[in-house]
């Protein structure tokens, strides 16, 4: 199995961290004055929005610093306990080989005060008494039960990453997936995601599934992205669904029509599901659905459809008996090409109609007998083709299409 591109592309070394450059020399500062023991707050916390680089710092500085990480994530339910196992181990032990220690308790925002009482202080004794330097992350740094943490230590705030310091380290990443990335899409999947690398990163990986170009039109469906939140949830749930009952209710709680829906299930049936015989049965049900639901728009016969959508839902789940994959979702090519060639079909209307006008011919005559003619003297002579484009009054988009 491959990783996802958040662990396949998790900056190694402090200088391959996005933005938020001062946070990173501030902690950097911080932590060689505290390891030379020349005094400064016991603790730092790290505190901004999810994905921004925070917990990755820390990594790299460890491993800069050739220290020894000791990570717990504060927001497991028994933090006090865990806590206090190693208190002992930081206050007293060197490493094996002599080396020195960081701590880092992850997420303290997420520390829950119901389950473990103790949480909090046990982390306030631990930064008395540790040996070692020790670095908190939060989102939420005025989060008031951990005020107590807030107060010891240094705080260093990570901001959210702007688009623009995204787009070369986007840009790198597709280099090296071999996908040829217009900027502007890239653009706008880093502002969509509001500076959180993290998401950036999986909404990128998602896009570049199976590709090896990425335009901006591919990436427009972002917008959508709420609503596909829930498309993905429910092929989620569809793929590993075993029961019939759940399976055919997805229609109705997901947030697209049925037939957009068939199309998701369509596309990600060959990918999620492992064994061609389950594949070929879950096709052989969605090629059913689709012929009654043909079959009912054309006879106007509605009451063919709770069968088609039974056959695409729970036809598809109870189809995958040999295992479901762990891959990314992808979104459907069939409504891409469909709104792409709806494209293509408005601009050469457009011009037949055009080309009809000067030449007298209806533009069904146009498109069939002058258009192709002029796509030829534009290969053979171009000066020529455009000098009769233009005076027919042909858009530059259609003859870039015409041309390609
Ligand atoms: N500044 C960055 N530069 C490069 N990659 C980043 C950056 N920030 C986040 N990432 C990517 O996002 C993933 C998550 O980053 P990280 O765990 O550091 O986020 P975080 O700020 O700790 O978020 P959270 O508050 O959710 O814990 C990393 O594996 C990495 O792939
Ligand atoms: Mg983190």
């Amino acid at each position: 199995m491959t990783e996802p591109w958040t662990v396949k592309y998790r900056p190694k070394r402090l200088e391959d961290i996005v933005g938020n450059r001062k946070a990173r020399e501030e902690f950097l500062k911080w932590l060689q004055t505290r390891l030379s023991h020349k005094g400064g707050k016991k603790s730092a916390l790290l505190y901004g929005p999810a994905g921004t680089g925070k917990t990755v710092t820390v990594e790299a500085a460890a491993r800069s610093l050739n220290l020894d990480l000791v990570e717990i994530n504060a927001s497991d339910k028994r933090t006090s306990q865990v806590i206090e196992r190693i208190a002992g181990l930081a206050t007293t032990q060197s490493t094996l080989y002599g080396g020195k220690r960081l701590l880092l308790l992850d997420e303290v925002d997420g520390v829950n005060l119901q389950e473990d009482r103790g949480a909090v202080p046990s982390i306030l004794k631990v930064i008395e008494d540790s040996a070692y330097p020790v670095v908190m992350t939060a989102n939420d740094p005025w989060d008031p039960k951990i005020r107590p943490l807030r107060e010891v230590s240094l705080l260093i705030r990570f901001r959210r990453l702007s688009a623009r310091e995204c787009l070369p380290f986007l840009r790198r990443i597709c280099e090296l997936e071999g996908v040829k990335a217009e900027e502007e899409a890239l653009r706008l999947v880093a502002e969509r995601n509001q500076g959180d690398m993290r998401s950036t990163l999986n909404d990128l990986e998602t896009l570049c599934v199976g590709r090896t170009m990425l335009r901006v039109e591919d990436v427009a469906w972002l917008a959508w992205r709420d609503r596909l939140k829930g498309v993905f949830e429910a092929l989620q749930q569809l793929f590993h669904s075993r029961d019939v009952e759940s399976a055919r209710n997805l229609v109705e709680e997901v947030d697209v029509d049925y037939e957009t829906f068939f199309e998701w299930i369509y596309e990600n049936a060959l990918h999620q599901l492992k064994n061609p015989r389950d594949v070929a049965e879950a096709m052989d049900r969605l090629a059913r659905a689709q012929l009654l639901m043909t079959r009912m728009k054309s006879r106007q016969l509605w009451s063919l459809l709770p069968y088609a959508l039974e056959l695409m839902t729970a036809g598809v789940a109870l189809a995958g008996k040999g295992g479901v994959g762990y891959t990314q979702l992808k979104f459907p090519e069939r409504l891409k090409y469909l709104s792409a060639s709806r494209k293509t079909r408005t601009l050469l209307s457009e011009a037949s109609k055009s080309v009809g006008r000067v030449v007298h011919a209806s533009s069904a005559k146009a498109a069939r007998e002058y258009i192709p003619y002029l796509r030829f003297i534009l290969k053979a002579k171009r000066e020529d083709g455009l000098r009769i484009a233009e005076e027919v009054g042909l858009s530059k988009e259609f003859l870039e299409g015409l041309t390609a």
